[in-house]
């Protein structure tokens, strides 16, 4: 998140002052996860908020979300190396622009752009485009489905090479290199070609954040890394296991997908420090913040009769039906540690519903090393508890230890996000098949 992943980060003395809407915050940050030779940056995003009780609610719990793609095109021109991951949704978004914005920010990053898809998971996101109610689980996923290939077409519409820019002849282009989409979907109708030429990736790295079985399925077909969360080692594993088994089914080979799952590092001197620091963090989370995103989180419930020392109370029907992943992730923490809500409410507030780590820098890295050893992870998403303070002690603490250890580079192995993360440019469509290649209608 673009204040750090505990909710209540903002507030910590080592976060920035009021200045989390300004250029200098964020390419600072960028210019840190460079320093620390990070694969990326990584920017959640969400087009709306859930539904809170009272002005005073939101007031405590709802930071600035601006436009992920603005604020990485920023981070590009002060960052040489770093990725730039951003968010953005297939349900409310169009294929055309997503696959521009993308594609400009391949460009002027010099090949450094991650697309991570979402479905979104807000009744609000509906409401802020005209539609009244949100998009069901398995529509979304069908709509994301031809968002994507669609997005692949626009991207492949320029072969390498159409861009001649010859000042003698006059031809800025290769005509015989451009290609029209002429897609004809259930969802979109796409023309094309695009506006912006073959990218220095070919495609922006394609990232995906959702967990159900539907989503496991679009991410075997389609991404190139997987953000997940998860809060043991064991589920970790056992859920790449499974997705290596779901990649099978479209011929593809565990290196091709990254599977990363979120970890948020609490660091301190010594482990007892970090335990001070851990409690410091969450008594700036009031009761009442923590609850209502847990109500959020659950799907909109109502906890306001509950007693907050008390276990969950069954949810209503309503609140159970469909796929939601986030919504089982906290229902499963619930069970397995038989939380009262209100502590419950605090550790979802504190991570989501991911693995936090709290102890010396030595503690943090081994850990971050046994997942990796026990096939849990590829790498992971180090969602600080506050920024920038706690971006810079991870980069200043435990990537040190790590890199002594054998664990993580000591320099960039190459310029662009798929250089860095070992994964394949892929090929152009039409390279492969020529004969698919269609003249544009405005020709
Ligand atoms: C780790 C993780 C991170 C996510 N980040 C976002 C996000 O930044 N924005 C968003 O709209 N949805 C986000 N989602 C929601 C998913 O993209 C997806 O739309 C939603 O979870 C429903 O799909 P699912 O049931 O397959 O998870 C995230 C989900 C997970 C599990």
């Amino acid at each position: 998140m673009q204040t750090g992943g505990h909710i209540a980060g903002w507030r910590h003395a080592r976060a920035a002052d009021n200045a989390l809407c300004d250029a200098e915050y964020f390419q600072a940050l960028g210019r840190t996860a460079e320093k620390g030779l990070f694969d990326g940056v990584f920017l959640a995003d969400y087009v709306g908020y859930h539904p809170v009780k009272g002005a005073a609610v939101f007031a405590g719990l709802e930071t600035p979300k601006l436009d992920p793609l603005v604020v990485l095109a920023t981070i590009a021109a002060a960052t040489r190396n770093i990725g730039l991951i951003g968010t953005a949704s297939t349900t409310y978004s169009h294929p055309y622009d997503v696959a521009r914005r993308f594609a400009s920010l391949d460009h002027v990053s010099g090949g450094r752009a991650g697309w991570n898809i979402v479905t979104s998971t807000m009744e609000n996101e509906a409401h802020n485009y005209g539609f009244e109610a949100h998009l069901a689980h398995a529509d979304r996923y069908a709509r994301a489905d031809e968002f994507v290939a669609v997005a692949r077409k626009l991207w492949d519409s320029w072969q390498a090479g159409a861009v001649v820019a010859d000042k003698v002849s006059g031809a800025y282009t290769d005509p015989a290199r451009i290609s029209a989409v002429d897609h004809q979907g259930e969802h979109f109708r796409v023309a094309g070609p695009l506006t912006v030429p073959r990218t220095p990736q070919g495609h922006p790295v394609l990232v995906q954040a959702g967990a159900s079985a539907t989503g496991q399925q679009f991410a075997a077909a389609n991404a190139e890394v997987i953000f997940t969360s998860h809060p043991t080692i064991f589920t970790a594993q056992a859920f790449r296991a499974d997705m290596h088994t779901q990649l099978a089914q479209f011929s593809r080979s565990p290196e091709s997908l990254k599977i990363m799952p979120a970890v948020t590092p609490v660091i301190g001197r010594t482990r007892s420090e970090a335990e001070d620091l851990k409690r410091e963090l969450d008594d700036l989370i009031p009761a009442r913040i923590a609850i209502s995103k847990l109500e959020g989180l659950l799907g909109n419930v109502d906890l306001s009769g509950a007693d907050p020392d008390g276990p969950l109370p069954a949810l209503p029907a309503e609140a159970l039906a469909g796929e939601n992943s986030t919504r089982d992730r906290v229902l499963e923490l619930s069970e397995r540690e038989m939380l009262p809500i209100a502590e419950l409410a605090r550790r979802v507030a504190a991570g989501r519903t991911g693995h936090t780590i709290v102890g010396t820098a030595e503690d943090i890295a081994e850990t971050l090393i046994e997942w990796e050893n026990c096939g849990a992870a590829d790498g992971f998403v180090i969602s600080a508890p506050f920024l920038p303070g706690g971006l810079e002690d991870f980069v200043d603490m435990v990537v040190p230890i790590l890199q002594e250890r054998g664990h993580f580079r000591r320099e960039y192995e190459g310029t662009t996000l798929r250089e860095n993360l070992g994964l394949a440019v892929p090929p152009n469509g039409f390279d492969a098949d020529p004969t698919s290649r269609r003249r544009p209608e405005i020709w």
